[in-house]
């Protein structure tokens, strides 16, 4: 069965140093897009819904039936994992599991450390008598991908591992200074932290804010434990100005098959280097 949880991706791609790249999709065309490519390199993908995105497609028996029926009708036989992304709340992470989705992230790191490890430990509770993975969040990742704009805010060591001992939980993001959204400069990484955190908790690190890193500090954070890392916004980027050019060409065009069908091709260019370049190709 190709699809799975995240707790055997991650620990693999953790031991044998490569990252399980989470693309978020907002249309039916990222999804052709990321598993089309996915397929291709043999890589396996972790597809990323938040709340705000579940909600855009339709909900989340949507995004489930999507995913699965694309799966069938392709005959795509890469392991896959059907993720909530940002999952906002103990309900939110239910109706996920319930409706089909394969691993919940429960973003509860806006709460007091004491209250984002009860409701973390509600959900590993919830999920993982369904056989679904958890993925939690330390210190704050900065930008505004799902829940409204947010000041970078470090992770501690000792809350990571707290988190993880009091939790059980699958996998960490302890924010380390990357933000969702455009870097202004170049990133500046926790990178000694990040290498800490790992060897403390001890279970597989997850990077958000995966665009506009460079290429050596993605390596230095496969290199660190991290065993997934986040992309949307270069997806975003790229498909919206080649949509621009084609459009641009031809202002009459109006058949979506010329024109977001194509534009597609852009973010299959932006997630076959990220697999390369996190070196999950050929690990399905
Ligand atoms: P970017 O939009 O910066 O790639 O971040 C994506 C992300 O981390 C989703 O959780």
């Amino acid at each position: 069965m190709p699809k799975v949880n995240m707790v055997e991706l991650l620990k693999k791609a953790k031991e044998e140093k490569y990252a399980v790249p989470l693309i978020n999709i907002d249309t039916l065309e990222w999804l052709h897009a990321v598993m089309d490519t996915a397929q291709r390199l043999q890589s396996p993908i972790i597809i990323g819904t938040a709340p705000f995105q579940v909600e855009r497609l339709g909900g989340v028996h949507t995004v489930v039936g999507m995913i699965d029926g694309l799966v069938k009708d392709k005959g795509y036989t890469i392991p896959y994992v059907i993720h909530l992304d940002h999952g906002s709340s103990f309900e939110w992470c239910k109706k996920a599991i319930d409706a089909g989705f394969t691993s919940v992230m429960i973003d509860a790191s806006s709460l007091p450390l004491e209250e984002n490890i009860a409701v973390t430990k509600e959900v590993v509770y919830y999920a993982h008598a369904h056989n679904i993975s958890v993925e939690a969040e330390i210190g704050h990742v900065g930008g505004d991908e799902a829940n409204g704009s947010k000041e970078v805010l470090y992770a501690d060591l000792n809350e990571c591992v707290r988190m993880v001992k009091e939790t059980g939980v699958d996998c960490l993001t302890p924010a380390l200074g990357s933000v969702h959204g455009d870097y202004k400069g170049e990133p500046k990484l926790g990178f000694d932290e990040m290498q800490a955190i790992s060897e403390a908790t001890n279970v597989p690190l997850v990077l958000h804010g995966g665009s506009g890193i460079p290429d050596y500090q993605i390596r230095m954070c496969i290199e660190r434990g991290t065993a997934k890392i986040n992309v949307a916004t270069e997806n975003r980027r790229a498909f919206h100005n080649r949509l621009r050019d084609i459009l641009a060409k031809d202002a009459l065009l109006i058949d979506p098959l010329k024109t977001t069908w194509v534009a597609k091709e852009a973010i299959e260019e932006i997630v076959e280097s990220k697999i390369l370049l996190f070196g999950s190709n050929n690990k399905a």
